[in-house]
């Protein structure tokens, strides 16, 4: 009895520690499903109370206990928005200061908030805070993007104190989410294998997931991450949130499952060799977080994010793209001007809109005839093309087709005019050796005259061909022995190199809004949604092996919209054109192959494909995907995707098993149809000379019915790829 007098004394007492009392301030940042809500107490402490469901009575966000009501939190700062190190946290920071006078705490309270209506549904919500003892502020922004149901959170730090302070940290957020239990999916990889998945179980302590790459995110990691709360994820059920952050350099991202058992996630730009030195009066913009939270699973999640990335983020996300035939595997280095125009015939002939040039066009002194020399003089090699660009562009036209180019303006061989003239602008240190990532190094892009020089590159190219269709940019180094021999704070170079390519690109935008320009970096090394804002298209990697990028582009396909996803038809791996066709249509199609080479019937289908994807790439770019069957547990994948207003639908399955019998034994459910249309099923892609299996029937389908029962769409180790219609029969 004295036992249970106990408990119930001390679950009254936690209660009461917990819950909001009658004075708190609540700011709730809400999409249409989702609601992150901020406590502010009598102290003016702001502490995160709610990441979920949005409420249908907003009052009741007062009732939300803290931290889960789970226990006692010594510090009462478990769960702060923007947890300042130093004072009386215990936990992983968000933000760490060492202030001019050396003092290295930092208290935050709130000051007040601000929201505003900005257009098509979105509405920025500021919450202003500052350190009671320093001129020092930290302003956090939340943008909701309601009918998408994404946040992007983001923060700026200023003071006005005597000297320059350093930031030793300075995350993009700090979330915190009770639950009973936390996995998180992440992805890792190398070049050439982009995007394989683990899930693992979060235990209390800190997983961190970071690269200190220089250049770019990704290489071994890309930033974005999804975690299921409770269980598992699953495709259409479930809570899962999805984060991603937008920034292409060295980025951390902390988990961090609390005493409480709580998850605290905080995401930024890497700590390791940065801490900034910030001068008074100046302020920092951190990057920006992006996450959705999602109740229908993976599925749901990807959804709103594509839906974002069209509408708000990637340049013309709800236009069109160019399908185009690259030169890269179809000659390497090896080619000249006959050649080419050769090529370009071929696309035509092919179908294709663009002419993609890749690697191998520059450098005379040091003509690019490998990856050893040449990067960095942007003038044409005289040798291979003699009449220039402009008359390349203008036989590409005559062809009937535009004309795109590769650029790598970011990097330098050490064998190159610009090495010579300006080995200032390179990124090394005097008294180490150079040590090489493809034979090159990196341009200082936080020095000003390179961002001059990197913007000329582009600026001069476009001016000279102002018809030039496509520019396909490259980014293959990382950052070896790092130091600038401009730059006043050493550690301050990670950053500010990210932030100088940011503002090429951005002056480069405001000149060039709409030209089409792809995001490579040796294959899928800088998939971000930083540098996404500037690419209207990204490559996933150098890997074209229709089998695995079956894995590659599901992995992407998390975070990504389709309309991004760079697919070419290439020579790698050893499946029938059919297959390989297939599955790069599953994104943005393009080839990477010698036209000519192909037999008749190859060259048939190609052709026949191009024009079936013009009028079904609309539902692929544009539509909502539905992951139905995944490579990691099927002998097939399968993915569908819905148009808007659910009448039409491109459904692919492939087999990714080659055992006996391997093959969709069963009806695949489809999804996001409406129950109350009826539909036909249509094969697409049917090879020349063969028939289709599913083509003779002329059964209509209620949705309810291919949604509860389902369809097989008979993929075998005789049909190895299907690609269906699903159109509605009014
Ligand atoms: C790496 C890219 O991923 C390839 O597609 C190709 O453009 C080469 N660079 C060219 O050097």
């Amino acid at each position: 009895m004295k036992q249970l007098c106990l408990s119930v004394l001390f679950v009254f007492f936690i209660t009461l520690i917990t819950k909001a009392a009658p004075g708190d301030v609540h700011i709730a940042i809400e999409t249409r499903q989702t609601a992150l809500v901020i406590r502010v107490d009598k102290d003016q402490s702001p502490t995160l109370v709610h990441l979920g469901s949005k409420l249908r009575n907003a009052a009741e966000y007062a009732a939300i206990p803290a931290r889960g009501k789970r226990g006692e939190d010594y510090t009462d700062i478990y769960n702060s928005v923007y947890t300042p190190a130093g004072s009386r946290n215990l936990l992983e920071p968000a933000i760490q200061v060492t202030h001019a006078d050396g003092n290295p705490s930092l208290d935050l309270k709130y000051i007040r908030h601000e929201s505003q209506s900005m257009a098509d549904g979105v509405v920025l919500t500021k919450v202003y805070l500052k350190d009671p003892q320093y001129p020092f502020e930290v302003t956090l922004y939340y943008k909701a993007y309601q009918n998408e149901d994404v946040i992007e959170q983001w923060s700026t730090i200023r003071h006005t104190e005597k000297k320059s302070i350093t930031l030793h940290k300075y995350a993009s957020a700090n979330l915190y989410i009770p639950a009973q239990n936390y996995y998180l999916t992440h992805f890792h990889g190398d070049w050439a294998n982009e995007m394989n998945p683990s899930e693992i179980p979060l235990t209390e302590g800190i997983k961190i997931l970071d690269s200190k790459l220089g250049t770019r995110a990704d290489l071994f990691q890309p930033p974005s991450f999804l975690v299921s709360l409770n269980k598992p994820a699953e495709e259409e059920q479930g809570e899962v949130i999805a984060g991603t952050l937008s920034w292409s350099g060295n980025y951390q991202l902390a988990f961090e499952v609390d005493p409480l058992h709580n998850l605290r996630i905080i995401p930024g730009i890497n700590p390791y060799a940065s801490a900034y030195s910030l001068a008074p009066g100046t302020e920092f913009t951190t990057p920006a977080f992006l996450f959705t939270y999602s109740d229908k699973g993976k599925g749901g999640a990807s959804r709103s994010l594509h839906r974002w990335a069209r509408k708000h983020r990637i340049p013309q996300g709800e236009g069109n793209r160019l399908t185009l035939l690259n030169n890269w595997e179809a000659t390497y280095f090896d080619f000249n001007e006959e050649k080419l125009s050769a090529l370009f015939k071929d696309g035509k002939k092919l179908g294709v809109d663009l002419f993609l040039l890749d690697d191998g066009w520059f450098g005379n002194k040091y003509p690019r005839n490998n990856d050893r020399a040449g990067l960095g003089d942007w003038q044409e090699n005289v040798k291979k093309l003699p009449h220039g660009l402009g008359y390349l562009v203008k036989e590409a036209e005559n062809a009937g087709i535009k004309f795109g180019i590769w650029l790598e303006p970011e990097m330098v061989s050490p064998k190159s005019e610009l090495y010579e003239k300006h080995p200032d602008w390179v990124i090394k240190l005097a008294n180490r050796s150079e040590y090489y990532f493809r034979n090159q190094l990196v341009l200082d892009l936080s020095n000003p005259k390179v961002q001059d020089f990197v913007y000329g590159v582009v600026n001069d190219l476009m001016t000279k061909n102002p018809t030039l269709g496509f520019i396909k940019w490259d980014c293959n180094a990382v950052i070896y022995n790092a130091f600038s021999a401009t730059i006043q704070n050493q550690s301050n170079l990670y950053v500010d190199y990210v932030q100088g390519l940011y503002k090429v690109l951005d002056r480069l935008r405001a000149k060039y809004p709409t030209l089409p320009m792809m995001l490579c970096s040796g294959g899928g090394g800088r998939v971000d949604y930083g540098a996404l804002k500037y690419f209207t298209e990204y490559w996933p990697s150098d890997n074209t092996d229709a089998q695995e990028r079956i894995f590659i582009q599901w992995n992407y396909s998390y975070f990504f919209p389709s309309i991004a996803s760079c697919n070419h038809v290439t020579d790698w791996g050893k499946q029938p054109i059919k297959f390989r066709t297939d599955v790069a249509m599953m994104g943005k199609l393009g080839y990477d192959i010698v036209v000519s080479k192909l037999t008749e019937e190859e060259l048939t289908f190609s052709q026949q494909a191009l024009k079936t994807y013009e009028g079904i790439k609309n539902i692929i770019w544009k539509g909502d995907l539905y992951r139905l069957a995944s490579p990691y547990t099927n002998d097939v994948a399968s993915s569908m995707y819905v148009s808007e207003s659910r009448d039409r639908a491109v459904w692919f399955t492939y087999l990714v098993n080659s055992r006996y019998k391997a093959g969709s034994q069963a009806p695949i459910k489809l999804n996001g149809l409406d129950p109350a249309k009826n539909y036909r099923i249509r094969e697409l892609n049917v090879y020349p000379g063969t028939t289709s299996r599913i083509n003779t029937s002329t059964t209509t389908y209620s949705g309810n019915y291919l949604m509860a029962i389902g369809f097989n769409p008979q993929v075998d180790t005789r049909r190895t790829s299907v690609v269906l219609e699903v159109n509605e029969v009014k």
